[in-house]
């Protein structure tokens, strides 16, 4: 529901912002630069460009409809976005990849595994601004039968998984931020820095991919996200 909402009133908006934009882009242009609105019209314009980033994710948190599932090998995106992740990563954060050799392909939206893993991968990168490592970790999983060891959250049906994990060694989370970090527009960095929409959006697909995800933190320590995929099944020949 928050998806269909968020879908229809940001493309309203986002027209809207469009035309703050324009119209404090003609009105930068007619003024010197040694005019005392000068600067405040651009920050109004800076301010409008994020609002339309913000948008812009939003459409994306809505898009769940358009998913094109197909069988997929999540080493293989989790390779292509690790490319683009050391490229942007500051050298005091040091990458580890452990990807299974075996892995079981899944079913799934390749551009939506993509988004899964550089959300998380950002989120690492901020938990850590003194530097640390990333691991990202795949691994089949037999689940089986709920015991009574099972988290009372964890909602997945006996089967085998194919499992994503990211973790970081970085500052942690408290219990109390770990009950909110799903929600939409949750988050705990400096405006302008975060939008509390990124695992929201994640947990939107998983959901929609038949998945799971569950987070284990301690402050201080790091944190590590765990991501499980149903195997593709092949359709047998009837
Ligand atoms: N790896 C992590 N380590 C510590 N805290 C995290 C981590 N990932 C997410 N969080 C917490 O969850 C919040 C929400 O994350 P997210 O939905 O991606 O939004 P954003 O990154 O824009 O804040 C973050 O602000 C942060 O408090
Ligand atoms: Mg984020």
């Amino acid at each position: 529901a928050i998806g269909n909402l968020a879908g229809g009133i940001a493309h309203d908006f986002n027209n809207l912002l469009q035309i703050i934009h324009g119209y404090t882009e003609i009105m930068i242009m007619k003024k010197d630069k040694t005019h005392p609105d000068y600067q405040k019209l651009i920050e109004v314009k800076q301010t409008a460009q994020r609002a339309t980033d913000l948008t812009k994710q939003l459409l994306t948190f809505s898009r769940k409809v358009e998913s094109v599932m197909k069988p997929a090998d999540l080493n293989h995106e989790i390779r292509q976005i690790h490319k683009l992740l050391e490229r942007t990563l500051p050298h005091v954060i040091n990458m580890e990849l452990k990807l299974s050799d075996d892995l079981h392909s899944i079913n799934a939206d390749k551009s939506q595994l993509g988004q899964i893993i550089m959300n998380l991968g950002v989120n690492a990168r901020d938990a850590m601004p003194n530097g640390g490592t990333m691991r990202i970790e795949t691994r089949n999983e037999v689940i089986e039968e709920k015991s009574p060891e099972t988290p009372e959250d964890f909602r997945l049906g006996p089967g085998i998984y194919a499992v994503l994990s990211i973790s970081d060694t970085g500052i942690g989370m408290t219990r109390d931020s770990m009950d909110h970090i799903f929600e939409p527009f949750y988050t705990t960095k400096e405006v302008g820095k975060g939008t509390g929409l990124g695992l929201a959006i994640i947990y939107g697909i998983v959901t929609s991919h038949n998945g799971h995800i569950s987070c284990t933190s301690e402050v201080g320590k790091g944190t590590t996200f765990d991501i499980y995929f149903p195997v593709f099944q092949k359709l047998l020949n009837a």
